[in-house]
């Protein structure tokens, strides 16, 4: 698919050869210290008894994924072992502008064989993660990017960190493919009725993944009787939503995205493309061992893993289930209250953002007609700006902003002080207002996170300087 340079294949040849290490293309700030590498790289794991060729972000000692504190700087050095170009985002971080990771906004895809290095500060928590902001994205190429903060790290929790992803053995390309060839009446999932019935779930994948696994082969996490765990879960999926079921015991949602929320308590909890959720919850006294699942929505496919003490069984739990979960909902969304709130200011300036499109011909937009193809949204520095988000079209959209953490204000027109976020799902027939302040200049993607719909021109970009 994609063409490799007679250079390219050199440098990536020679690394090859001399042990895996690569040229560096990239100029190093004098005062660095060492970075953290980490390895764009190919892996295989075994997805229902077949080999699968993915990708994967390792660091030399076989970390996949990045674990920092709050107050440290993001110092890594991004090198690409595979043989095509790609390009790593830091979804949670608020970089600076130019150290983003989405192509051309504003730098250009890291080449096969090359280096990137990226230093700034982290100052706050949050569980977050790092994935190609390409159609890589849908071959694994994402890992957990953690950042503890050392005033929780006192606490005797025991941290779960658990990445979903839906697999398929098809290229991503021969999903979209699949997705744009359709014509209106194969378009199926009610699409071509024309009915009040949401579109949910536009792929059929080969698998649901938690850390890469199935639930023919769970993770299972050694957790203590009684213990209090903090799951960490990222929904790394290219387009597939989750609801994360606790099954018999109960939790409190504590964050969202990464930014802390006054506790909620549940059993259930919604999760978008793109979203992190934290849950507290504290484990019975017994010996025993709990499966904690991921159903994808309005379908019977779901993934898992295992809290289990020393000498708990694990009892089988079947890949597909009985029950058809509904479509994700802004029941909880409406309960969230952010801890630190942004600043109660009037809004400097506020933008309708209709969100567009069908499954008929595969064609997403940011806008509506009114906007025409691809307007920009313009705005001042220091501005408090706020975006109201209607969907008019007939599946969920999780909408994400780069480089700013943003406010749930509003929920159909009524107001909230609702979560930080930098990802939320916007329902068929809903409206989501979120603020901002502008305050890290630069040209910011603002997308929905499912991968196939921003490739289909559900995208565009907030700009100022
Ligand atoms: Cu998680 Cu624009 O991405
Ligand atoms: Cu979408």
């Amino acid at each position: 698919m994609h063409m490799i340079s007679r250079r390219q294949f050199l440098a990536s040849a020679a690394s090859c050869a001399a042990g895996a290490v690569l040229p560096l293309s990239t100029s190093i700030s004098a005062f660095a210290g060492v970075p953290t590498v980490l390895r764009a790289e190919k892996r295989v794991i075994e997805v229902a008894g077949k080999a699968a060729d993915i990708f994967g972000l390792t660091q030399p000692d076989g970390t996949h994924g990045l674990y920092l504190q709050a107050g440290d700087d993001f110092d890594v050095r991004l090198e690409n072992h595979l043989d095509e170009p790609t390009l790593i985002h830091w979804h949670g971080l608020t970089s600076p502008y130019g150290q983003d990771g989405v192509p051309d906004l504003p730098q250009p895809l890291l080449q096969a064989g090359k280096s990137y290095d990226y230093r700034f500060p982290v100052d706050r928590g949050g569980t977050h993660f790092m994935h190609a902001h390409t159609l890589q994205e849908q071959r694994l190429l994402a890992a957990p990017l953690i950042v503890r903060d050392a005033a929780e790290a006192s606490t005797d929790e025991q941290d779960v960190v658990v990445l979903l992803h839906d697999f398929s053995f098809k290229s991503p390309e021969e999903l979209l493919s699949g997705l744009t060839g359709m014509s209106g009446g194969m378009a199926g999932h009610g699409g071509g009725h024309g009915g009040m019935a949401p579109d949910l779930n536009d792929i059929e994948y080969d698998a649901y993944l938690a850390n890469d696994r199935t639930l023919d082969d769970p993770q299972s996490f050694r957790v203590e009787r009684g213990g209090i765990v903090r799951l960490r879960l990222v929904n790394g999926a290219a387009g597939t939503a989750f609801w994360i079921d606790l099954g018999t015991l109960e939790g409190e949602a504590i964050a969202v995205d990464g930014n802390p929320v006054t506790p909620v308590t549940g059993r259930r909890f919604p999760l978008g493309m793109g979203q992190r959720i934290d849950i507290r919850l504290r484990l019975p006294r017994q010996q025993g061992a709990w499966p904690i699942l991921a159903l994808r929505e309005g379908a019977r496919e779901r993934t898992g893993f295992y809290l289990a003490t020393a000498e708990g069984a694990l009892k089988r739990i079947a890949a597909t289930g009985e029950e058809v979960p509904g479509p994700l909902d802004l029941v909880l969304e409406a309960s969230l209250r952010a801890e630190s709130p942004l600043d109660e200011v009037a809004a400097d300036r506020s933008e309708q953002v209709p969100l567009g499109g069908s499954m008929n011909g595969y064609v997403w937009t940011l806008g509506g007609a009114a906007w025409g193809s691809h307007r920009v949204l313009e705005v001042g520095e220091g501005e408090r700006m706020e975006l109201v988000m209607r969907n008019e079209s007939m599946m969920g959209h999780p909408m994400h902003l780069h480089g700013h953490r943003f406010q749930v204000v509003a929920i159909d027109g009524r107001r909230v002080s609702g979560a930080l976020r930098d990802t939320v799902w916007v329902p068929p027939a809903r409206e989501v207002t979120i603020a901002f302040d502008a305050d890290n200049p630069g040209e910011w993607a603002f997308h929905c996170h499912h991968l196939y719909h921003m490739v289909a021109g559900m995208m565009t970009v907030v700009r100022y300087s």
